[in-house]
């Protein structure tokens, strides 16, 4: 074999993380450069942070499905790269069908993509454990979410913080005590401010971390309610973040519809009739209308406020 040529084996491949359906493989770590193989799914956005003074260098190389640079509405299909110097803005992208992408960057990247996607694992992992109740709940919300963000033409960054939010509005429940989580009949007044209290601590939680702190503050919002009869602040209207109005009706359409230890789901239509009733006095009557069309209830929905 030729002198000082290496090669590496698909079976001993380095570090290998993944959130479900993204994946993230460390090919090669080279001194200042490194070169990632990413798998991102149909739906899920992602950014390049702007970074005018960088002296650095990022290139990505499309090698199967497609993906949009939302900006420009531009689509990179197999064989298309882009690279960069530095950005003078950030650059937002869609996966439109699911992505393989060669990443080289320099300064490596691939730390900074792992911490970020770890966490975010932890913290979710830590809640699911807890509370059973919560079992697929945040990639369900996750999803809806998104879909109705579009709907209401949020932008790259509000869908981002969005996903971070909607993945992870319940993660302060890992405070709140087992007996008071996952008691099994009605809670006293005195539980019931403990309980009500997850939005806090699960914003607290995320807010030390640089990358979370729109998400913190939507999280702390998500029980507020649009005629401000919610908690922790009693917020209404555009007071509350877009992103929390649209957590409040996806957790709750996603909550009517799942098996519960003391009831079996409604149906969808019941679901939906009780979110229409309450637009404009719990839910963003905005918000519930995108949502419908998400859900796919027949046009218009002239009977939401
Ligand atoms: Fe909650
Ligand atoms: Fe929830």
């Amino acid at each position: 074999m030729a002198a000082g040529l290496t090669i590496v084996r698909k079976s001993d491949r380095r570090e290998h993380i993944g959130k479900k359906a993204t994946t993230l493989d460390l090919l090669v770590q080279q001194g200042a450069f490194d070169v990632t193989r990413q798998h991102i799914p149909a739906g899920k956005y992602f950014y390049l942070d702007a970074a005018s003074d960088w002296e650095g260098f990022e290139f990505i190389y499309v090698l199967s499905g497609v993906l949009r640079i939302t900006d420009d509405d531009v689509l990179l299909h197999v064989g298309d790269y882009i690279y960069h110097h530095g950005l003078s803005q950030r650059a937002h992208f869609q996966v439109e069908q699911d992505v393989e992408l060669l990443l080289i960057s320099s300064p490596p990247s691939f730390h900074l993509m792992r911490d970020e996607i770890q966490e975010i694992l932890e913290l979710a992992r830590s809640v699911e454990e807890k509370d059973e109740e919560t079992e697929g709940h945040c990639h369900r919300l996750e999803r809806l979410a998104i879909a109705t963000g579009e709907k209401v033409n949020l932008n790259g960054d509000q869908l981002i913080t969005l996903s971070y939010a909607a993945y992870l509005h319940d993660v302060g429940k890992v405070k709140v005590p087992d007996e008071i989580l996952n008691k099994p009949g009605p809670l006293t007044d005195e539980e019931w401010v403990e309980m009500r209290r997850h939005p806090e601590y699960g914003a607290r939680m995320l807010e030390g971390k640089e990358f979370l702190r729109d998400a913190a503050k939507v999280v702390r919002a998500h029980h507020e309610r649009y005629d401000g009869s919610g908690y922790p602040r009693g917020l209404a209207g555009d007071d509350i973040p877009i992103e929390a109005r649209i957590i409040a009706v996806v957790d709750a359409y996603d909550a009517m519809v799942s098996d519960r230890p003391y009831r079996k789901a409604l149906s969808k239509e019941t679901a939906i009739a009780e979110l229409k009733k309450n637009a404009g006095s719990q839910f963003d009557p905005q918000v519930v209308r995108a949502f419908l069309r998400v859900v796919n209830v027949s046009g218009g929905d002239p009977d939401v406020a």
